[in-house]
């Protein structure tokens, strides 16, 4: 039962994942302009920004999707260098996306493909395939904490599942793999109220003391449940704010306009932004 217990103790680290300089590219065209992100043990990030910033495009480079070049900067997680890693690589460390857009998989049911996920994981870790009984016990488990449907569950991955469907089942798959760092892309769209509320009340019950999540939203909502410790505004592939749970109250009540054309403050104090590149 202990015997891997070690491979599974949490690891001091003060950085989980620290992105320097970060410059990606798709089919030639620059995306991301210089993004640096540090995310500590068991911090909540959150990424705001207009449609077209750069917001899944960096979840997809940090997971490796290989349509993406990284043409600067590094990108470290617990001490490695993680753009020197294939994406399966990657899951393995323990960082797992929850896609804006899941796919489907026809023909492969969630059974197969979570026993496959699972087990490739615990292959990595040097333990023995789950046995069959044990799976399908964690599979319930798992499936209560999002509410997702039994019969969702026997179906082939994703396929005909509703917009909302396919989020919960993105969780569902977060949950069966316990990522040390999960990065939810828009998982809150297309949910509605009373799924989103199970959705992010799961994913807090799965957070852990030392796990982090990175959490790409356009709305506030989501914010309210899960809480993060920090805010992030991405326009034109670059950070050019950053702040406390506030900002994505000020982001709600008066969009990016301010944050794109840095105005006088408003009786706070504002830091100098960076100046926008484009347009
Ligand atoms: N294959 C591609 N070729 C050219 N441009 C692309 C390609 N894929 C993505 N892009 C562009 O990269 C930019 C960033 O896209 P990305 O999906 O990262 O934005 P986003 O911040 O996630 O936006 P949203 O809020 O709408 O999800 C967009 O302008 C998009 O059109
Ligand atoms: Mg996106």
């Amino acid at each position: 039962m202990c015997e891997n217990i070690r491979n599974f103790a949490p690891k001091k680290q003060k950085h989980m994942l620290k992105i320097e300089n970060l410059h990606a590219s798709i089919g030639g065209k620059e995306i991301l302009k210089g993004i640096d992100l540090t995310v500590r043990d068991g911090e909540v990030h959150a990424i705001m920004g207009l449609n077209g910033a750069g917001k899944s495009t960096l979840s997809n480079v940090i997971v490796g999707h290989p349509a993406y070049e990284v043409t600067e900067g590094s990108i470290t997680f617990n001490g490695k260098d993680l753009l020197a890693l294939n994406p399966e690589e990657r899951a393995h460390e323990g960082i797992f996306l929850s896609f804006q857009q899941p796919v489907e998989i026809p023909g492969v049911s969630m059974v197969n493909f979570m026993r496959a996920a699972l087990n490739a994981k615990r292959k990595h870790l040097s333990l023995e395939p789950m046995p069959a009984g044990d799976f399908l016990k964690l599979m319930r488990e798992k499936r209560a904490i999002v509410e997702l449907d039994s019969k969702l569950a026997s179906r082939s991955v994703n396929e005909g599942f509703s917009g909302g469907e396919k989020k919960r089942n993105e969780i569902f798959q977060m949950a069966m793999l316990e990522p040390v760092l999960a990065i939810l892309d828009e998982t809150d769209s297309g949910l509605d109220v009373d799924a989103l509320r199970v959705v992010a009340e799961g994913f807090n019950k799965l957070r852990k003391p030392e796990t982090s999540a990175i959490v790409i939203t356009h709305y506030q909502r989501l914010l309210d449940y899960l809480k993060p410790d920090i805010i992030h505004v991405l326009i034109d592939g670059r950070i050019v704010k950053t702040g406390g749970p506030e900002l994505a109250t000020e982001i709600e009540n008066r969009g990016f306009d301010w944050i794109r054309t840095p105005q006088p403050p408003l009786g706070g104090e504002q830091t100098p932004q960076p100046p926008l590149g484009g347009e």
